[in-house]
């Protein structure tokens, strides 16, 4: 059988924990394949409200395994705590695996996340502060230390005293920081090692075989596309690739194993941290949403920027994935609305801009043109078919399909499972 990919179409928190925990219930296995604990996916289903930052969507089905691919960055402590939370919540943990590839993120690494955004003063991005940026930089610098590391103590013990070694002089000699004691990070890698062991393997090789054996594959984004290092708004984005591409990467997947490319957004937009954002709307409207939605981050708190939907945006998103259907989440956030207003195009220094630009100066500069459609009197909210919804929330849906140039295969009008209006199939 194979694989299905969902993946966040706007700066993240699309709500994607709740798409895949719907989802989960048709799959063998869902597979994070991108990004680490920065990300925090809200699951609410019959045994209470879950939430995720490492541990894959589905796991609180009792027959789908929950995957951590190579793509992940994994923050040991964060993802035992995690698994012990589900323990001691009824849920089998016993059916998770973790890449031997997946990078650790070492103590330095959430240390100089902290100091590197402080020296970035007015230019910060708003990272979420757990050492995610760092933890990928070492990877690409190839002085990453990864979970198989973690169990091979005799090669790990020297080469953690040499990059220890480095890192403290950068955290000491260029930020003024305090040095981290070699003996304390051996003693976490060895408690790491002794904790992880039973869960670390060759996750390619698991995929693989699950989709030989006719297995169904979800694979989890994290973050979105606009997020992208490569197809964000760079440098505000995020250090890996949540857009399609990862999760080949991510996973060592082949693209033909993908059948299905889901593209989740939000009925408006939201983003957390710095970074240009078109369509953010005034500050009153913006809070009334916040207020209604509860848009703080899952993972760190912070409030978020609120804006109209952004077709242009999206309809980039949809070039950089080619989604094959689209899932519309938080259509009951906009409920009692007089109107609402979609983003389809952009203007800047006297001209239209076309495509969403690469230049983060320009999409700065670039202000929204709007088209503003009428608002709904009547509840979506946990509206479980099409023919529930108020006609101007139809034709609000249809106009998104349009601006994308793909169909909305799933309305999310609520947070739990059963707040979901399915239009198609995901699956075949
Ligand atoms: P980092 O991923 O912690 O390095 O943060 C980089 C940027 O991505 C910041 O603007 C974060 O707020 C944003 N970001 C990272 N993860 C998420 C997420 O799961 N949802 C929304 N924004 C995120």
């Amino acid at each position: 059988m194979p694989a299905y990919a969902v993946i966040g179409g706007q700066w993240g928190d699309e709500g994607k924990g709740k798409v895949i925990d719907y989802l989960a219930g048709e799959v063998d296995s869902v597979v994070r394949y991108a990004g680490g604990n920065n990300a925090g996916h809200t699951v609410v289903n019959e045994q209470g409200e879950f939430q995720l930052h490492l541990v894959p969507s589905g796991i609180c089905w009792p027959d789908v395994d929950g995957i951590i691919g190579n793509g992940v960055v994994v923050d040991p402590d964060v993802l035992l705590g995690e698994m012990e939370m589900l323990q001691k919540r009824g849920i089998d943990t016993g059916k998770l695996h973790i890449s031997e590839r997946a990078h650790v993120i070492m103590p330095y690494h959430v240390m100089l996340d902290a100091l590197e955004e402080q020296a970035r003063g007015s230019g910060a991005i708003g990272t979420t502060g757990r050492g995610i940026g760092p933890a990928y930089v070492d990877k690409t610098g190839r002085d990453g230390i990864r979970v198989g590391d973690l169990l091979d103590w005799d090669s790990l013990a020297p080469k953690l005293k040499t990059v220890l070694e480095r890192k403290n002089q950068v955290i000491t000699k260029i930020y003024e920081g305090e040095a981290l004691s070699l003996d304390d990070v051996k003693d976490r890698c060895r408690r790491w090692a002794e904790q992880l062991r039973p869960y670390a393997r060759p996750t390619e090789q698991i995929v693989q075989d699950r989709l030989a054996d006719g297995k169904r594959v979800l694979l989890e984004g994290a973050q979105g596309t606009l997020l992208d290092l490569d197809h964000g708004s760079y440098p505000y984005v995020t250090s890996s690739s949540p857009s399609i591409g990862g999760a080949c990467t991510g996973l060592g997947l082949n693209p033909q194993a993908i059948k299905g490319v889901l593209g989740v957004f939000k009925a408006y937009s939201t983003r957390v941290g710095g970074g240009p954002m078109p369509s953010e709307m005034d500050e009153a409207t913006a809070e009334r949403i916040r207020e209604i939605a509860q848009e703080y981050g899952t993972t760190t708190g912070r409030a978020r920027r609120i804006g109209w939907f952004d077709g242009v945006a999206a309809r980039y998103s949809q070039l950089v994935n080619g989604f094959t259907g689209l899932v519309l989440t938080r259509l009951d956030i906009l409920d009692g609305f007089e109107s609402v207003k979609i983003c389809v195009g952009y203007r800047a220094d006297g001209q239209e801009v076309s495509r969403f630009p690469a230049n983060t100066s320009l999409l700065s500069r670039c202000e929204p043109v709007y088209e503003e459609l009428p608002g709904w009197d009547e509840p979506t909210a946990s509206a479980t078919k099409l023919c529930q919804l108020p006609a101007s929330a139809v034709t609000y849906v249809r106009r998104i399909e349009e601006l994308v140039g793909c169909k909305v295969q799933i309305v999310s009008t609520g947070p739990s499972r059963a707040e979901t209006i399915q239009l198609s199939p995901v699956f075949d």
